[in-house]
């Protein structure tokens, strides 16, 4: 049995990096091309590996190369691939990326196979497998099988930890059967229609998430760390200051880093900023999982560096 089970999207990362991000209708000369392995649940179930946890994944790649490629990638990392369907109906999922000066990136997804799995081929696999302790979804695959995926971790005793990315409006039932949701601030706009100019404002859109059914909110809030909202209490972890140079992953690492420190049993303000650490390193060199730091890393790093106040 895995401790952690992620259910979602495996891409290909085509990644340029460019002085400048462009206008439209305008072109201009990159600085460099590569690819990476990517998808926000194969980066997930990557940084998970890296930290050393018990991870089984759950998704779809096509019948090709990329897709032969990627499953070969997550054996190797020892993540448990028995739940990965292929198809010859889409390719394997890639992504467009674009990485600034400054690490900043734009993202177009194509999803190919990640939009095949259906509720019957993830309900099938999930009662293949022996429940987990915790299940991480994003919205890289349809949003009824995350929703359905959600339901069935519900009745097996499963914790549910959903990454809203990228985001589109849930509904009050999903939103009740997640134990973690982790938006970002955009994401939480989008989720919650509220303004999000201000520490107060993360804090007021949370609790409007935990109004809706959601146990716990945490808000990646980037440079300016994470801020953590249940129905009793609120903690702010202030974010690590690193030299960014790709931040495509950035999001994804954090939440390997909090399932990581759930599954351990790490105090609340601990989980928090070792999230954080986890989060500032996958920053720190480009590509997706290529960036995935190892728990050494995080270890020497925390012990290294201190938060921004
Ligand atoms: O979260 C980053 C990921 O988003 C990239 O790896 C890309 O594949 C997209 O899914």
């Amino acid at each position: 049995m895995s401790d952690i089970q992620v259910i979602g999207s495996l891409n290909v990362d085509m990644t340029v990096r460019l002085p400048r991000f462009h206008a439209a209708g305008e072109t201009i000369t990159g600085e460099d091309f590569n690819t990476y392995l990517g998808g926000k649940g194969g980066n997930q179930a990557m940084a998970l590996s890296r930290l050393g946890a018990s991870v089984s994944f759950i998704g779809m790649v096509g019948e090709d190369s990329n897709g032969a490629r990627y499953i070969e990638a997550l054996n190797l990392a020892g993540v448990d691939t028995s739940g990965i369907g292929t198809t010859t109906e889409a390719p394997t999922g890639v992504a467009l990326i674009e990485v600034n000066k400054r690490g900043e990136n734009r993202i177009a997804v194509v999803p190919g196979a990640n939009a095949l799995c259906d509720v019957d081929f993830l309900s099938e696999q999930q009662k293949k497998q022996a429940a987990p302790k915790l299940l991480m979804l994003q919205l890289e695959i349809p949003l009824y099988s995350c929703m359905q995926a959600a339901r069935q971790a519900e009745k097996q005793g499963t914790m549910v930890m959903l990454d809203p990315a990228p985001a589109i409006p849930l509904n009050d039932i999903f939103l009740s059967r997640l134990d973690w949701i982790t938006p970002n601030e955009s994401e939480l706009r989008l989720l919650t229609g509220m303004p999000i100019g201000s520490i107060s404002d993360v804090e007021n859109a949370a609790k409007y998430l935990l109004s809706k059914g959601a146990k716990r909110v945490v808000a990646k809030l980037g440079k300016s760390g994470c801020l953590y909202v249940d129905s009793e209490s609120s903690l702010y972890s202030p974010a690590f200051s690193v030299n960014a140079v790709d931040t495509t992953a950035a999001g994804d690492s954090f939440n390997a880093g909090l399932a990581y420190a759930i599954i351990n049993d790490m105090p609340l303000e601990k989980a928090l900023r070792f999230a954080n650490a986890v989060g500032a390193l996958s920053t720190t060199m480009e590509g997706a999982q290529a960036a995935m730091p190892s728990l050494e890393m995080v270890e020497e790093f925390l012990a290294n560096n201190i938060q921004q106040s």
